[in-house]
C-alpha cells in the first residue's frame, strides 16, 4: 500500500479537494486498493467539520464526491504512516518542516514544486475568495494528481 497525505491550513478547502481528486483518479486507473488517500490540516479550527460547501459543489461539479470528508489536524505519526506528506503552499511546507521528525518515513514536500507546471508554485488559498478560487483550485489539484498518479504506477 502506497499512502499519500495532502496537508492545507484549514483542512476544508484545497488539501481535502486534492483528496477527492486523487481518490477519483485512483479509481479509474484501478489502483483504489493500492493507494490510500487523506487529507489534514495543519490548524486544528475546524476539526470535525464537514469540507466547506463552495469547495464541495465545485469538486461535485467534476465528479468527485467531498460530502463524507471530515477535517483533521496533520500529527507527527503522520510522518511515520505517509510515503507521501504533501503541502498545498509554502506556508503550510514550513509548518511541516517544522514537525517532521528525525525518523521520518516521508520528508514533506510542496505539492506544486514536484508535480505541478512549473509557473505556479502554490495552491492559492480560496476560503476568502470568489466562486473562481475553487475551480482554480481545482484545475491545479487535477494537472498535479495526474502527474504524482504517473510517479506512483511507475512505482508499483
Ligand atoms: P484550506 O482553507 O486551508 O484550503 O482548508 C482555509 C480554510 C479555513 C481557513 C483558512 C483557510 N480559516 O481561516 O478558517
Amino acid at each position: 500500500m502506497i499512502n499519500v497525505l495532502f496537508v492545507c491550513l484549514g483542512n476544508i478547502c484545497r488539501s481535502p479537494t486534492a483528496e477527492a481528486v486523487m481518490t477519483g483518479l485512483l479509481a479509474q486507473a484501478g489502483l483504489s486498493d493500492r493507494v490510500f488517500v487523506d487529507s489534514a490540516g495543519t490548524a486544528d479550527w475546524h476539526v470535525g467539520k464537514p469540507a466547506d460547501e463552495r469547495s464541495v459543489a465545485a469538486a461535485a461539479e467534476r465528479g468527485y464526491d467531498m460530502s463524507h470528508l471530515r477535517a483533521r489536524q496533520v500529527n507527527v505519526d503522520d510522518f511515520r504512516n505517509f510515503d507521501y506528506v504533501l503541502a498545498m503552499d509554502e506556508s503550510n511546507y514550513q509548518h511541516l518542516v517544522l514537525l517532521c521528525p528525525e525518523n521520518a518515513r516521508a520528508q514533506p514536500k510542496k505539492l506544486l514544486a514536484h508535480y505541478g507546471r512549473l509557473e505556479v508554485q502554490d495552491v492559492p488559498d480560496p476560503y476568502y475568495g470568489g466562486a473562481d478560487g475553487f475551480h482554480q483550485v481545482l484545475d491545479l489539484l487535477e494537472d498535479a494528481c495526474q502527474s504524482l498518479l504517473h510517479e506512483i504506477q511507475a512505482t508499483l
